[in-house]
């Protein structure tokens, strides 16, 4: 989904520039932007730009965690773009992100490469469970919407799983490998029984290690057929 281009507002943490000695006439730099904080599941954009530029330069980015390239994005940039990387679920801790710029040498380009450490961090990122109705009778749909989003509202589009506890704490239904089709959000649903546990229900779902949890009531057919009662 589009992205507001990375700005102070979120904290530009490289800022890299150089003088290049390929082309002495004009003074060369390169400006790249990132967010400091990486959320694990979700694609981050990097924004690259680069001055007084004539031609295309080739840009490549890596995050390494531990000397293992785990995510690469790349693209071609003239001045200014913004090239995508997608962070991998379960990522936490420090990372480096490994910028190169490249051109061919025949063109008469400059390269660059440089690099930085980013925290990948998913505190702050929330769960919230929805259900299409707080009360439910035997036999009804329970429509479920699970929203993932991180502390500044940014979709995670990270794995989760999810179940459902009826009142004697029976999982009546798992979910495991839940993966948003986009936006951070993921919808489930399931059918009560005719002989539900009366009583609340609990819905919990589970993403980065935290769980969340909503309830919701069954009741009987009580009100809607009183010759049941
Ligand atoms: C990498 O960027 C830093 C500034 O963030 C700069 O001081 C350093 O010279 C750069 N390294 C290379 C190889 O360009
Ligand atoms: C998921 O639920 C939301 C909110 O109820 C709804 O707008 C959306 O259409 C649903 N998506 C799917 C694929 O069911
Ligand atoms: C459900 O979540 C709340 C916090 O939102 C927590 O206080 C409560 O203990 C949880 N319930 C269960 C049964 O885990």
């Amino acid at each position: 989904m589009p992205r507001k281009e990375p700005g102070c507002a979120w904290g530009v943490l490289l800022t890299l520039c150089s003088l290049s000695a390929a082309q002495p006439r004009e003074r060369q730099g390169y400006l790249i932007a990132a967010p400091s904080v990486f959320r694990p599941g979700v694609e981050e954009a990097i924004s690259v730009t680069i001055f007084n530029c004539v031609k295309e330069t080739t840009v490549q980015i890596q995050l390494v965690v531990k000397g293992e390239t785990v995510s690469r994005g790349h693209g071609t940039v003239l001045d200014k773009g913004t090239i995508k990387l997608k962070v991998p679920s379960g990522l936490r801790g420090q990372a480096h992100l490994k910028v190169w710029g490249n051109r061919h040498l025949a063109e008469e380009g400059y390269i660059f490469h440089n690099y930085t450490t980013v925290t990948i961090d998913s505190k702050g990122s929330s769960v919230f469970i929805q259900t299409d109705k707080p009360v439910y009778k035997p036999k009804q749909k329970v429509l479920i919407n699970l929203f993932m989003v991180t502390s500044d509202l940014r979709p995670v589009n990270d794995r989760i799983e999810a179940y459902v506890v009826d009142p004697r704490g029976s999982r009546m239904i798992e979910w495991s490998n839940l993966k948003p089709f986009c936006c951070g959000i993921v919808n489930m649903s399931f059918p009560l029984s005719d002989q539900p546990v009366f009583g609340e229900w609990l819905i919990f779902a589970e993403m980065q290690g935290h769980t969340y949890n909503k309830s919701f009531e069954v009741q009987k057919y009580g009100e809607l057929y009183p010759n049941q009662l």
